[in-house]
């Protein structure tokens, strides 16, 4: 039976992560390193408000990621739309991050779309083209969020209640609506079954904030553990079943996610508990034959050693856990091995983490 999932509210009101703005060419966009104690929006007007935005994190999430470059574009032939300026805007905003691969996808699909058209016509047409595909992440979200019910529904129905873990934020946040592992939670909620969630942190980005943010305000029940608690209750039998979103699956169904996802999927495994992976198209990197071809992004090693959050006061702000000489890494994804993966959940349905798994579904990436 299918469920019509409700649009993602803030404070009962619905919201998209980004908005073309109502009389001028210009984006607004949720500030989400405000969040979760701080609610505001921003605007972007300039390829450069556009590229600082996806880079700083105000916009993250592979999916989101994709769809404010192809506006980051737009934004930038409003400007100046001869073919300098064209690949001058790609290759800043594919500078941005490298491990999402929905980026890339999406800019391939505006220099494509945009290349044969004249100087003239371009700035109108980025900006519509960067509407169909904002719009496409939604219809392909709320499709994640109806296969990825089919498959959580039995799990419901034999526990009573739904435990169900994930890891970062593959929510709304993290798309233009609906989000991608967190459809099929929101599918399983608006359907009326029973369902709780076990949110980590994510340190050092603690995304899991924002996933805890958002299922509150859609009024999903949720427990916040630390990254690493999960693997007691994955063995202690707390969980049903794991789902996590991708920031880009390789050809043969390896994974990359943000880091941790690999521990959890092998404390999953080792606990026989069912791993989804939930993604769009726009996640799967067919050119990619697996996982070690993968690049993952390390970032500013102060991500690490500074925490963010409020004082005795209310007031936001920074604290220096570690000094600035102090020697850290900051991998920001890992690769969960394809074997790991109970099943991919995309747009079109279901399949196996494999080459044929994933051919299966979209046959016409073997003509690519
Ligand atoms: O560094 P981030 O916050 O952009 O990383 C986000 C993730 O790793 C998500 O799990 C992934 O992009 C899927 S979002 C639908």
């Amino acid at each position: 039976m299918a469920v019509k999932l409700l649009s993602m509210k803030v404070n009962n009101t619905p919201t998209r992560t980004l908005r073309p703005a109502a009389d001028i060419r210009a984006l607004d966009i949720i500030d989400q390193t405000a969040l979760p104690h701080d609610y505001r929006s921003l605007r972007l007007s300039t390829l450069d408000d556009a590229a600082h935005a996806i880079r700083s994190m105000q916009v993250r999430g592979a999916p989101l990621i994709g769809v404010t470059a192809a506006y980051g574009v737009a934004l930038a032939l409003a400007d100046d739309s001869r073919d300098g300026a064209l690949s001058a805007a790609i290759a800043t905003l594919g500078a941005t991050r490298p491990t999402a691969v929905n980026l890339h996808w999406a800019l391939a699909r505006m220099a494509a779309h945009l290349s044969p058209l004249t100087p003239g016509e371009r700035a109108d047409a980025a900006w519509l083209e960067a509407g169909v595909i904002a719009e496409e992440d939604v219809v392909q979200c709320r499709c994640i969020g109806e296969h990825g019910l089919a498959l959580l529904r039995p799990l419901a129905e034999k526990y009573g209640r739904i435990e169900i873990m994930t890891h970062c934020n593959a929510g709304w946040l993290a798309t233009v609506d609906y989000g991608t592992a967190l459809a099929p939670i929101y599918a399983v909620f608006d359907s009326g079954l029973s369902i709780h969630v076990w949110v980590s942190e994510t340190r050092p980005r603690n995304q899991g904030l924002l996933t805890a943010w958002e299922l509150k305000q859609h009024g999903v029940p949720y427990t916040l553990i630390t990254d690493n608690a999960a693997g007691l209750l994955l063995a202690r039998g707390a969980v049903n079943a794991v789902i996590v979103g991708a920031d880009r699956i390789a050809a043969n169904g390896d994974v990359a996610n943000k880091v941790g996802t690999y521990l959890k999927a092998l404390a999953a495994h080792a606990a026989g508990v069912p791993f989804y992976v939930a993604a769009p198209r726009s996640s799967i990197d067919f050119a990619c034959a697996s996982g070690e071809q993968i690049p993952i992004e390390e970032r500013c090693g102060d991500e690490v050693r500074v925490v963010h959050g409020l004082d005795a006061s209310g007031n936001s702000g920074a604290i220096r856990q570690l000094p600035a000489d102090q020697n850290v890494a900051n991998p920001a994804f890992d690769i969960t091995v394809a074997g790991l993966v109970t099943a991919i959940i995309t747009e079109r349905g279901s399949c196996p983490a494999s080459v044929t798994g994933l051919r299966e579904l979209y046959p016409e990436a073997n003509d690519a």
